[in-house]
C-alpha cells in the first residue's frame, strides 16, 4: 500500500506492507538512516522519532497506523543551516556520546522532555531516558547534554 506522511516538514509517500515499521519506513523507504534500530523488541530506544510531537519507539509502531502524522526524525533537528541543533551541540560539548548509536534516539527523547519540562532536574533527566540504552558514557554526560540544552548549570545539576 502506498502510505504517506509528514516528515521533518516535508510531504512524503512510500510503499509499504502492512506489517512494516515505521522504524523501516524511514530507513529503508526514506532513506533517513538517522534513525538506529539496536533491537525491534521496543527495549533500546535507539529508534526513537516523534509522532505528531510525541516520543515513540519507531521499531512500535506500523508505518501505516503513522499515515497522515507529523513524524521528526533526528535529520529534522538540525538547525536549516545544517549546523548541529541545540541538543546536538549539547551532547557533542559534553561528550555524551561514544560510538554513537544510541545518539538519535537519546536526543528525540530528550527533546521530548525539554519541550514537557523546559528546566528538568538531573533526576527527571535520568528518569525520563530510562527506556534508552547507552552501553558506551555510563550516562553521566549524557544527563549533563540534556541539562546544558536546557540551559542550566549542567556540572552543578548533574553533581546533585
Ligand atoms: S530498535 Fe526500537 S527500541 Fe530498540
Ligand atoms: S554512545 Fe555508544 S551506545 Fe551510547
Amino acid at each position: 500500500m502506498k502510505v504517506s506522511m509528514t516528515v521533518n516538514g516535508k510531504a512524503v509517500s512510500g510503499e509499504a506492507e502492512g506489517r512494516t515499521l515505521l522504524s523501516s519506513f524511514l530507513r529503508d523507504g526514506l532513506g533517513l538512516t538517522g534513525t538506529h534500530v539496536g533491537c525491534d523488541t521496543s527495549q533500546c530506544g535507539a529508534c526513537v522519532v516523534h509522532v505528531d510531537g510525541k516520543a515513540v519507539k519507531s521499531c512500535t509502531v506500523f508505518a501505516a497506523d503513522a499515515a497522515g502524522a507529523n513524524v521528526t526524525t533526528i535529520e529534522g533537528m538540525a538547525n536549516p543551516d545544517g549546523t548541529l541543533g541545540t541538543l546536538q551541540q549539547a551532547f557533542q560539548d559534553h561528550h555524551g556520546l561514544q560510538c554513537g548509536f544510541c545518539t538519535p534516539g537519546m536526543v528525540m527523547s530528550a527533546a521530548a522532555l525539554l519541550a514537557d519540562n523546559p528546566k528538568p532536574t538531573a533526576a527527571e533527566v535520568r528518569h525520563h531516558l530510562e527506556g534508552n540504552i547507552c552501553r558506551c558514557t555510563g550516562y553521566h554526560n549524557i544527563v549533563k547534554a540534556v541539562l546544558a540544552a536546557s540551559g542550566q548549570d549542567a556540572d552543578r545539576i548533574a553533581a546533585e
